[in-house]
């Protein structure tokens, strides 16, 4: 069965372009409920550890760095089918092959910079939420 929740970021490029708050009531206006919020920033090491599964990658040095040059949104999001529902909302990772009206392709610059993550699965979900989140700090 698919899980209610999901775990997003909203990334240094489209937080520094002021979309954050587009960005928000679009996420609200698709349906979901934001159990947990965040405005913070990732060092070096806690980027490079959120993202140790592309380790291997050739993108994943200016991922790291990318991701922990500015500030960052980071939330919990409530819904029926929410992985799934929020990476339909949010578009393809390259903004260029998101569809029309998805966050990313309003919002994002470039593959790397593309405006905002969410999980892959209720796996990543549940482990991404705690990377960032206490219990004490998840509203039900
Ligand atoms: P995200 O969904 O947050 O998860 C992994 C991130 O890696 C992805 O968004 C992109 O920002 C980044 N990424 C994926 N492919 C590339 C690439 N080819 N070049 C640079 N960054 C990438």
């Amino acid at each position: 069965m698919s899980g209610k929740r999901t775990f997003t970021m909203i990334k240094p490029d489209a937080v520094q372009n002021g979309h954050t708050g587009a960005i928000l009531n679009d996420i609200i206006t698709d349906g979901f409920r934001v159990v947990a919020m965040k405005y913070t920033r990732l060092t070096p090491e806690k980027a490079g550890e959120f993202y140790a599964v592309h380790r291997e990658r050739p993108f994943y040095r200016e991922l790291v760095e990318y991701m922990s040059s500015g500030p960052i949104v980071a939330a919990i999001l409530e819904k029926e089918n929410a992985v799934e529902s929020f990476r339909k909302l949010i578009g393809a990772t390259d903004p260029q092959k998101a569809e029309e009206g998805t966050i990313r392709r309003k919002y994002a610059q470039s593959i790397a910079a593309n405006a905002i993550h969410g999980s892959d699965s209720d796996e990543n979900a549940a482990i991404e939420s705690a990377f960032f989140f206490s219990k004490l700090e998840i509203f039900e």
